[in-house]
Order: structure tokens, then sequence, then C-alpha cells
């Protein structure tokens, strides 16, 4: 093994989350319409999502449509969707080939029943893969989950099923849309913009955050090995000193 191979193998990220910015910047850059700063996106989709997957990630999750975007012009809106579904429809033969498990967070009832029935399908026919868990976050909102969670939390309360005390901080993230899924080591976000979005702010609590000027539909391999590389030169401490990390104790 190379020195740079097992580099990677030593401290990989189990879980990449990435918000995948800058399409429409990078369309306007080209006098093109937006939704062609999409379409391009979607190959960069693919690129990145096989390369995590040959790299031995375990989970990548991808911001793909947020809450927020509903708002955004109807014809946009509607050719997104349509990619969506025509991603999802190529792309599960080729998650097959490499055992990827297709998940999606968000929420289901805002989606097309079209789409809505084709990430059904995708969910479907993957649960059986044992290889990288990629999951698509989609009508997805942070503060939106969290008050979901509340409610089912505050709703086994009266119920009498929960008791206040029990709850710890494993059981509340069972009731969230990522129940099953480790917290991501690392958060991608491309095209500039230095801000999270509305994007998984429970989970992202100790995350290591890497942020690159590069538009999503630029982003490629290259850029990946990039970021991993710089989450390898940092060192987590999630509140101890640099001492007790380095000896491997907590006292
Ligand atoms: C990200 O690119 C994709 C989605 C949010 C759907 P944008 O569409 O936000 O591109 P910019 O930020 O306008 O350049
Ligand atoms: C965040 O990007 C959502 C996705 C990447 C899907 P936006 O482009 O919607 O975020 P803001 O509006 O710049 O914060
Ligand atoms: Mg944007």
């Amino acid at each position: 093994m190379s020195n740079a191979v097992s580099r990677v193998a030593l401290k990989l990220p189990r879980h990449i989350a990435i918000i995948m910015d800058g399409n429409g910047r990078w369309a306007k850059s080209r006098l093109l319409p937006r939704i062609m700063g999409h379409r391009k996106g979607v190959e960069t989709v693919r690129d990145i999502v096989e390369e995590s997957s040959n790299l031995g990630i375990r989970f990548l999750t991808l911001f793909a449509f947020s809450a927020e975007n509903w708002s955004r012009p109807k014809t946009e809106v509607r050719s997104l969707m349509t990619l969506l579904k025509k991603y999802i429809r190529m792309e599960v033969p080729r998650m097959m080939r490499n055992n990827i498990r297709f998940n999606v967070i968000g929420s289901r009832s805002d989606l097309p029943d079209d789409v809505a029935f084709a990430l059904d399908d995708a969910r479907r026919i993957t649960s059986e893969n044992s290889g990288m868990t990629l999951t698509l976050a989609l009508s997805y909102g942070s503060r939106q989950e969290l008050l979901d969670a509340s409610r089912r939390i505050a709703a086994d309360i009266a119920e009498g099923s929960l008791k206040p005390e029990d709850l710890t901080e494993e059981l509340f993230s069972s009731y969230l849309y990522t129940t099953g899924l480790p917290d991501p080591d690392l958060l991608i976000r491309t095209s500039g913009e230095m801000r999270i979005s509305n994007f998984l702010l429970w989970q992202l609590a100790y995350a290591e955050l890497y942020f690159t000027d590069i538009n999503w539909p630029d982003f490629n391999r290259n850029e990946l090995m990039k970021a991993i590389s710089d989450f390898q030169s940092r060192e987590r401490r999630f509140g101890l000193t640099s001492d007790q990390i380095r000896s491997g104790s907590a006292n």
C-alpha cells in the first residue's frame, strides 16, 4: 500500500455530509439557464457517490433540496423534481452494482407522488445492500425535523410510554429522521458560502467543517480527496485537551 493510500485508510471519516451548493452560479457564469447547472450537478453526484463508496466511506449524506427551496420559482422546482426522479430511476442499477443502500430524509409528504414512489422503490430495492449508505436530504429542514421529534416525544410522554427523565441524547436522536445514522464527521459545503442553511443542526454538533469556493458542478474526486486530507490533518478534541487526546486517556 502506498503512503497516501494507507493514510486514507487510517483516518477516513465514517460519515461525510455535503451541502451541494453553487449550481445556479455555475450556470450563470456560463450564460446558461440555472437548470443546466443542476444537470451538471447530477453528474458530480454520480462521481462523488462512486468515489466515496470506492474509498470505503460508510455513510454519505447529500443535501439536495431544502424545505426552503420550495419557495424558488415554480419552473425551477418542477425541473429539479423531474431531474431527481430521472436520477433515482437511472442510478438504482449502479447502486446495486456498488452495494449501496439508498436512504432519504426530509418531509416525504411534500414531494410529488411520482418522486416519492421512485424514492420508495430505490429504498426497497437497495435495502439489503451492506456497503455505503447514501442518504439524500429532500424537502429537508433541520428545525422542522427537531420540531417533529419534539412533538412525537411530547405525545409519547402524554400517553405515558415515555418518562421525561428517561430522555437521553441517544433516545432523542432516535426520534430524528437520521435515526440509525452516526453523526457526520465531516461537513463539506461548496460555492464559498459559509453557513449551515438549516442542515442537520443537532447531528453536526462536533463535525469538522470544510468550505471550498468551488461550485458543486466543478467539484470532483480530487476536491473530495482535498477535503478528506484536510479532515485528516485536524485534531478532534471533543472538549478535551490536546495532551489528553494524544495520550489516549480522558483523565
Ligand atoms: C444548489 O445550487 C442546489 C440546490 C439548492 C437545489 P443552487 O441552486 O443553490 O445554486 P446557487 O447557490 O444559486 O448558485
Ligand atoms: C442549501 O443551499 C440547500 C441545498 C444545497 C439543497 P441553498 O442555496 O438553498 O442555501 P442558501 O439559501 O444559500 O442558504
Ligand atoms: Mg445556493
